[in-house]
């Protein structure tokens, strides 16, 4: 394809969301991305935060961290491309250690993935001993390697559910786990790991045991929010991240992962719609969905994600970076988890 026609193929799906002479010289950099993937056997797979012309052009695969771990693991190519932050390129290696994986910008971290170490964990084991430990796919491999199974907020629930414990270690994000424990009827603490007193009860009857890590995107949607938007759209559909606080969540008509989200628009018939979460996710739909009524809320981008542009990801592929290495004894253990996680779909 030359860049005529991949910018008219852009166009077609991004015009009404993207400026002209940006889709113009995008259409130039997707040309160049795709010469590069033939020439080393690459497949690009794009997370559904990427911003609307990388999302639109040069992935072969788009999707939640779930959805695209799956693909990680089953491509056949040379060389994975991830479009997306630092623990699902990490992912992607765990699942598929014979590939040459790279993230395109070296600084697409995750404040879900800072927030908790390998010392923590074991802090908590030490603390709850015997008691299995779930984490979200949102976390660094040293971490997911210290993990019983991973999840992510496709599964969290179904995973939690399989373990069938009278208790459950459940890190690192305090929303999401509140948002599992309200969904499955447990009680949840969190507990201090430094010898300080456990700022929930812990002599109640728990079933969860979180963390209060949190992610900055998510943890800034309010319920006063969604009252602003209803009182000047009283039949929007409001769909929520379960990283949202456990208030918003419950305010909203609908929480899921991203693709779960997508599918909700695809598949109901709302007069308008208004996404809590990163705000690349509500131009993508509204691009591939012209006819639904996209309300935009963007009060912030990821940092992190926005880390990751056309130009880095044609620079990944030409000068191989950033590799993504994880040691081998620590790959293994963190395989176990993340592969338990996916046999529970
Ligand atoms: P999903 O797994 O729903 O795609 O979410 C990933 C993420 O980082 C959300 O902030
Ligand atoms: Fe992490 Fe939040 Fe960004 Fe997702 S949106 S990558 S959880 S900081």
């Amino acid at each position: 394809m030359n860049s005529q026609e991949m910018y008219e193929k852009m166009k077609a799906k991004l015009e009404r969301v993207v400026p002209d002479v940006e889709l113009r010289y995008k259409a130039e950099i997707a040309v160049e991305i795709e010469e590069l993937k033939k020439h080393r056997n690459a497949v690009i797979l794009g997370h559904n935060y990427m911003e609307p012309a990388l999302f639109h052009s040069i992935p072969d695969f788009t999707g939640d961290s779930l959805d695209l771990s799956r693909k990680a693991a089953r491509t056949d190519k040379d060389v994975i491309v991830f479009c997306g932050v630092r623990f699902m390129a990490e992912t992607a290696k765990i699942l598929n250690p014979s590939k040459t994986v790279l993230l395109p910008s070296a600084k697409a971290g995750c404040s879900l993935a800072a927030s908790i170490t390998v010392d923590d964990v074991h802090a908590l084991k030490n603390k709850f001993p015997g008691v299995p430990v779930v984490t979200y796919v949102n976390t660094y491999a040293d971490v997911k390697a210290e993990s019983d199974i991973c999840c992510t907020s496709s599964n969290a629930i179904a995973v939690v559910e399989s373990l069938h414990t009278q208790a459950v270690i459940f890190l690192p994000d305090e929303y999401l786990a509140k948002n599992v424990a309200r969904e499955t009827g447990k009680h949840i603490i969190f507990p201090s790991v430094s010898g300080g007193k456990t700022d929930s009860d812990d002599g109640l009857d728990y079933q969860l045991i979180g963390w209060r890590g949190r992610c900055e995107v998510h943890e800034k949607f309010t319920v006063k929010d969604i009252e602003t938007v209803r009182a000047q759209f009283p039949d929007v559909a409001i769909l929520a991240h379960p990283e949202c606080s456990p208030e918003v969540t419950a305010a909203a008509d609908f929480s899921g992962s991203t693709n779960a989200m997508i599918r909700y628009v695809q598949e109901s018939q709302a007069p308008h719609y208004l996404l809590l979460t990163e705000c690349a996710m509500g131009d993508n739909i509204a691009a591939a969905n012209p006819q639904k009524d996209m309300l935009r809320l963007c009060m912030v981008r990821c940092p992190h994600m926005n880390m990751i542009t056309m130009e880095d990801t044609r620079d990944a592929l030409k000068f191989n970076q950033y590799v993504i290495e994880i040691p081998e004894e620590i790959r293994i253990k963190a395989y176990r988890a993340v592969e338990r996680m996916i046999q529970i779909g």
